[in-house]
């Protein structure tokens, strides 16, 4: 089929476009590389063979995305462009209504305008909120605590709605635990822009020399070594759950909603020790406070992904510390060289 990845020049975008490709999949790209790199595309083109179709278009310019959607031609769509820092959103919620919610509303329009009514989409397990049991399970009652996550529960919404209203959409919302790692090749890889807010990229950034020491946030939760605990997975297999997912809505009516998770939780430390094996040494690191919104310990019940799709993890914290390790060392200021 020819997929419409939005997103597609980010972390777990390109790791999906290349994925796609290896499914023989045609892939087209829409990004506005507000916080990834295009050189992620000659890299995918590099190990796959075929340079994916790319387009820098912002999908809150409506004329724009009517324009690619006019020539594509596309099959189906995995919807990844949005912004996704849970501290930033805090701090500017309007930029993440606006950004995340009337660019999905632009491209579910150019869909419904040309009969394209297949759609994954990249939603998070940060809709779970703080009230939910663990392990997460798919029919649980959501309720995020924090603008970026409203967001990703209110276009879950609008396209539940959509999906109910009418039959001929097949709808599959993915809700991602912890992705990390990269792809083995050490050529495509995870660029943050700025300070890394997520744990693994800080740890390969302060690994490489780009920064002095790990803040491990907060060592006093009631956890067995009182770091939180959270799900961490491979981005190849998320990758690959994403072509699971496509799969299934390709001939599959209806709204679905998946668990991408290994279903099992790691503690900030187990993983610090994971990075030091791969990189062969210590890494310096300092327990300070705990980061305010952070939940103890969360992660996946991913029994309905392995049922449905026939998709589990496959990968552990080891080879993803040992890949992003090899990305890291080889990219040390990312895409930038
Ligand atoms: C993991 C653990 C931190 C950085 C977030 C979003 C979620 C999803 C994934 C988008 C926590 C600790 C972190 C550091 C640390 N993103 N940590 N030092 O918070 O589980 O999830 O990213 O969908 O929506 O909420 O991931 O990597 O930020 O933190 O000790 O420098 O590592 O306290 O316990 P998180 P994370």
């Amino acid at each position: 089929m020819k997929i419409l990845v939005t997103g597609g020049t980010g972390y777990i975008g390109s790791h999906t476009v290349l994925s796609l490709q290896e499914a023989a999949h045609e892939v087209v790209v829409i990004d506005n590389l507000v916080n990834s790199s295009e050189e992620s595309m000659r890299r995918v083109a590099e190990l796959s063979g075929t340079a994916p179709e790319f387009h820098n278009v912002d999908l809150v310019n409506e004329a724009a995305v009517e324009r690619v959607f006019a020539a594509a031609g596309v099959d189906a769509v995995i919807h990844f462009a949005g912004l996704k820092a849970v501290g930033e959103s805090v701090r500017e919620p309007l930029s993440y209504y606006y950004n995340n919610l009337v660019g999905t509303l632009n491209l579910v329009r150019a869909m419904e305008r040309h009969d394209v009514r297949s759609i994954v989409f990249s939603s998070s397990a940060t809709v779970y909120g703080e009230h939910n049991a663990v392990p997460y399970v798919e029919k649980m009652e959501i309720g995020a605590n924090n603008p970026y996550g409203r967001t990703k529960e209110q276009i879950e919404d609008i396209l539940s709605d959509i999906g109910t209203a009418d039959d001929r959409w097949n709808i599959a919302l993915l809700r991602y635990f912890n992705p990390v790692g990269t792809h083995p090749s050490g050529r495509i890889g995870e660029d943050p822009q700025g300070i890394p807010n997520n744990l693994v990229p800080f740890i390969a950034q302060v690994a490489v020399g780009r920064r002095e020491k790990l803040m491990v946030l907060g060592g006093d939760y009631d956890t067995p070594d009182g770091t939180c605990l959270r799900d961490y997975i491979h981005v190849v297999d998320l990758a690959e759950g994403h072509v699971a997912a496509l799969n299934h809505v390709a001939d599959h009516a209806g709204v679905f909603r998946w668990n991408l998770g290994s279903g099992k939780g790691s503690s900030v430390l187990e993983v610090l020790r994971s990075f030091e094996k791969a990189v062969g040494r210590p890494i310096p690191h300092e327990i300070t406070a705990r980061r305010a919104g952070d939940l103890p310990a969360f992660w996946a019940d991913a029994t309905s992904a392995l049922a449905d799709l026939g998709w589990s993890t496959t990968k552990t914290v080891d080879q993803m510390c040992e890949d992003h390790w090899r990305w890291q060392e080889n990219n040390p200021n990312g895409y930038a060289g």
